[in-house]
């Protein structure tokens, strides 16, 4: 059995928290896009994990993947990997042979090329998008090069003379060739024993009915094809492309889980046709700790866009979706949701094609009653009738049933419908 948990708005909707929700009855938890980009939040009683790389399911110390498509940061993934360890946790990993490593040049890049351009991104500044260019243009490092050091020296040296000139150009000076190695070598020496086929294991493990749980980073609105360009990640968060990430067939995809908060945020530039601005951003940016789990950034604030829902749940396929942080609106008195947005005299239902169009969309907004969310809830039936409102008018827009609502951090905190 295969399932996805993907992002359905901008990054950082609770996947994590699903992610760990689900595991309990996984065999197999695999992260398919991105690197330490990405923040995975997980809370169970009074323990909080942060990842950035290893999946959620180390938690429940599952069998853990990284596969191809994923951009790893070898320092990170040690450290997590150590941390894990520290607090008992006993997980198997792999890493695909053909994921590929973020080199210190693609962190010197990528903070360079934000600095000094005129239309800022607001990256994370972790190297992810020079590294997948490097992927595209076969200069990339991939893992199973990476940790065997002969091929890893000559790789290194035939790049690196490319990487310099480029950092140069920015005024930057690039780590020699001994210095990168002397890094680089003893983490890949840590690192081998986890090299895999991660696409063959799978294949095997699908074969033998186990569950397996793929775990998406960042979010539909930020997919490099179907986000908004440029604004976006350098990798395809969306469910079809993990299945060519992980390499098994999209004939095996049974579920696809699309996570989305009550409201919306977004870290970084880019469009935003529901942000909010003021008191009222403020209140919800304190309540939903609205903080970047990787870069500490407050995140932009607006009320739940379901013209960006509608078209990730068309896009991505979702046979179900998980709404998170219901308990962050409560308290509020009225509760705008956005269903379509208004554009030079025209009615959209669906997300425009050109990120120029959107930047000049105005939101439709439908009002709700405002409610309160018990701390503790045994059923949905315990949910007021204000916020099954709210919900039944979302699943009734997106044409896609909620199957699981969060409201809180903690793992508990957790309804089925
Ligand atoms: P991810 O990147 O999609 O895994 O999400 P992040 O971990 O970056 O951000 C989600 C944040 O919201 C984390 O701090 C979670 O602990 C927290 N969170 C998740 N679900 C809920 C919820 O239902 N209510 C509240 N209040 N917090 C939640
Ligand atoms: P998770 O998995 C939220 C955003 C960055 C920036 C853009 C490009 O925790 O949901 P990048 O460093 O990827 O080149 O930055 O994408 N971004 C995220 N925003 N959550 C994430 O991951 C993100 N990963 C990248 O803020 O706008
Ligand atoms: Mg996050």
């Amino acid at each position: 059995m295969l399932t996805a948990v993907v992002g359905a708005q901008f990054g950082d909707e609770g996947k994590g928290k699903i992610v760990d929700f689900l595991a309990s009855k996984a065999d197999v938890v695999v992260r398919f896009n991105g690197g330490n980009n990405a923040g995975h939040t997980v809370v169970v009683g009074d323990k909080t994990y942060k990842f950035h790389i290893m999946p959620s399911g180390a938690v429940q110390n599952k069998v853990c993947c990284l596969a191809s498509g994923v951009a790893i940061n070898p320092e990170v993934l040690v450290s997590e990997i150590e941390m894990l360890k520290k607090t008992g946790k006993r997980f198997k990993l792999l890493i695909d042979s053909r994921a590929q490593i973020i080199m210190p040049y693609h962190i010197l890049l990528d903070g360079a090329k934000e600095s000094k351009s005129k239309n800022k991104i607001g990256t994370t500044k972790r190297g992810i998008g020079p590294c997948y260019a490097d992927r595209a243009a076969r200069t990339g490092i991939r893992f199973g090069e990476f940790v065997r050091e002969k091929i890893f020296r000559e790789k290194l040296h035939a790049v690196l003379p490319f990487k310099r000139k480029e950092l140069n150009s920015y005024g930057i000076r690039c780590p020699s060739e001994r210095t990168i190695l002397a890094k680089y070598l003893p983490l890949a020496k840590k690192l081998k024993q986890y090299e895999a086929d991660v696409s063959l294991f799978l294949q095997k493990a699908l074969k033998q009915q186990k569950r397996v749980l793929l775990e998406g980073a960042q979010g539909f609105c930020l997919d490099n094809d179907f986000g908004t360009y440029p604004y976006v990640t350098s990798s395809r968060p969306i469910a079809s492309a993990a299945l060519a990430s992980i390499g098994i067939s999209a004939r095996l995809l049974e579920r696809i889980i699309g996570v989305a908060k009550a409201y919306c945020t977004r870290v970084g530039s880019g469009p935003f046709v529901t942000e909010l601005k003021g008191k009222l951003a403020d209140f919800i940016r304190e309540k939903g700790k609205e903080y970047g789990t990787t870069t500490g950034r407050a995140r932009r604030i607006g009320w739940l866009d379901l013209v960006m829902l509608r078209t990730a749940a068309r896009v991505n396929g979702f046979t179900e979706l998980a709404i998170t942080k219901l308990d962050v609106l409560s308290g509020l008195k009225k509760v705008k949701v956005c269903y379509a947005y208004r554009f030079k005299g025209k009615t959209l239902k669906e997300v425009p094609a050109n990120t120029f169009e959107l930047a000049k969309c105005k939101p439709i907004y439908r009002e709700f009653e405002g409610f309160e969310i018990p701390e503790r809830m045994r059923s949905v039936e315990d949910l007021p009738k204000e916020a099954k409102a709210y919900l039944r008018f979302i699943e009734k827009q997106c044409s896609t049933q909620i199957r699981l609502v969060s409201y809180g951090p903690e793992r508990t905190q957790t309804l089925r419908i």
